[in-house]
């Protein structure tokens, strides 16, 4: 019903400096207030209790393309595609906001491969983050961002897809640029490095599926058109623009983690400890930053038929935003739900959203965190914040919660 307590997802960006500065002081009176309130403005329902979220995400009766959305829902209806005239929906965007059946026709070809490249690429990813560390030079205060955090999810998703050495700087900089696709508030410049870059990777990748057709590698890129051969639904045009979605989808968030993980371990030396006597703990520790400072903020789905919010009616085409990390710190759930302890038992964290649209690079951005984190701390296991009473360095993009910039001594 559109007569529920308001709440803005204005409000829940970091154009408000006080959820920039700590968004569960603004997430807790809300989430107490109601669970499942409305945003007119936004035109949709703000979820940000845990099991009315979780009930939402597994909810296989919704949609993720904008386009079926009631006028109402400005939000998710700016976020569909414009798409370029005569190009096929799927040729346009990614699985993402992809419904079914082309949700399911081309996400299970791709995450048959993502995942058994990811069984098997632990040790290209040891590697690439032993040569991130290698490269520090402990005697000087560093930016753990720009030296650690950014470089180890690109080359690392650059190595599974078999990126030449020769062209990893172009990666790097086109990566860089789709990444300003996320932040609707970007400068014109900003946009034309957006299209060059996304231009950039899409000729790359389908130059390299054309080549690894010819000559088969031992990379993701060469599993995929091995699939095609055996007849998986997927054309080349939709592989590589889902291609172009694992980076995206999976850099910012992950050096994020990273990021977040190491603050964190840093400002809780206790919990520092913990894991370096017991390097075992590293998934737990992993699973623990992503419930208590998840780098996404949020996650969306329409409505395919009348259901029913925690108790709030809400009617088909209607949009539903789940507020990620106000369910990950619900306290009828978790137990101290505003403590970070990385051994605590607590109930899976929704960080990584549910039901079908679930995110296809948990694997790898669990992998990455678990390396990442325990590598960094057994190389540099004194590393402090070198300004700790200082206001960290967030960065702005709305819906995501990452740092600019840590300065770190070894
Ligand atoms: C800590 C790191 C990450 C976080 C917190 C994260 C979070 C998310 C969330 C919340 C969603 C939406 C899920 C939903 O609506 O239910 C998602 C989807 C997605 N993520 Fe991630 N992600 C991360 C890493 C990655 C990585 C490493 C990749 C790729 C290598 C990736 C690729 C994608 C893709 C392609 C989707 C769309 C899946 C679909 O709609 O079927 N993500 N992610």
């Amino acid at each position: 019903m559109d007569d529920r307590p308001g709440a803005s997802l204005a409000a829940l960006t970091p154009m408000n400096p006080a959820y920039q500065h700590d968004p569960h002081a603004v997430l807790r009176p809300l989430r107490d207030a109601c669970p499942v309130a409305r945003d007119a403005q936004a035109g949709t329902f703000v979820v940000t209790g845990y099991a009315e979220a979780h009930r939402v995400l597994a909810n296989r009766r919704t949609w993720r393309d904008g386009a079926r959305a009631e006028e109402a829902a400005l939000l998710v209806r700016r976020q569909a595609a414009q798409l370029p005239p005569g190009v096929p929906r799927t040729e346009a965007v990614s699985i993402l906001t992809l419904d079914d059946p082309d949700h399911a026709r081309i996400r299970r070809p791709l995450q048959r491969a993502f995942y058994a490249r990811v069984k098997t690429c632990r040790a290209r990813v040891e590697q690439v983050i032993d040569a991130a560390l290698d490269a520090i030079d402990p005697t000087q205060p560093f930016d753990l961002m720009a030296a650690f955090c950014v470089p180890v999810p690109v080359d690392a998703i650059a190595s599974i897809l078999g990126v030449d050495n020769d062209r990893l700087t172009d990666f790097r900089d086109w990566s860089e640029g789709v990444i300003l696709g996320l932040n609707p508030f970007r400068s014109a410049e900003q946009t034309a490095t957006l299209e060059r870059c996304r231009a950039a990777l899409h000729d790359y990748f389908h130059d390299q599926i054309a080549r690894r057709r010819a000559a088969p590698q031992d990379d993701l890129i060469s599993d995929m058109v091995a699939l095609q051969a055996e007849g998986a639904a997927i054309n080349d045009a939709e592989l590589a623009i889902n291609l172009i979605a694992l980076l995206v989808g999976g850099n910012l968030t992950t050096t994020d983690l990273i990021g977040n993980g190491a603050r964190l371990l840093m400002l809780n030396p206790g919990e520092r400890d913990k894991l370096l006597a017991d390097p075992g703990l590293a998934p737990a520790l992993v699973e623990e930053v992503l419930r208590y400072e998840g780098p996404v903020d949020i996650t969306q789905r329409i409505m395919a038929e009348d259901a029913q919010v925690g108790g709030c009616p809400v009617r088909a085409t209607q949009a539903v935003t789940a507020i990620l990390r106000a369910a990950n710190r619900d306290p009828a759930v978790y137990t101290d739900a505003e403590a970070f302890v990385i051994d605590a038992k607590r109930a899976p964290h929704l960080s990584f959203g549910g039901g079908s649209h679930i995110c296809i690079g948990a694997p790898l951005a669990r992998l990455e965190g678990q390396v990442a984190l325990l590598k960094l701390f057994q190389r540099f296991p004194a590393l402090r914040i070198v300004a700790p009473d200082a206001e960290p360095k967030w960065r702005t993009l709305p819906f995501f919660r990452g740092l600019e910039e840590l300065v770190v001594q070894a």
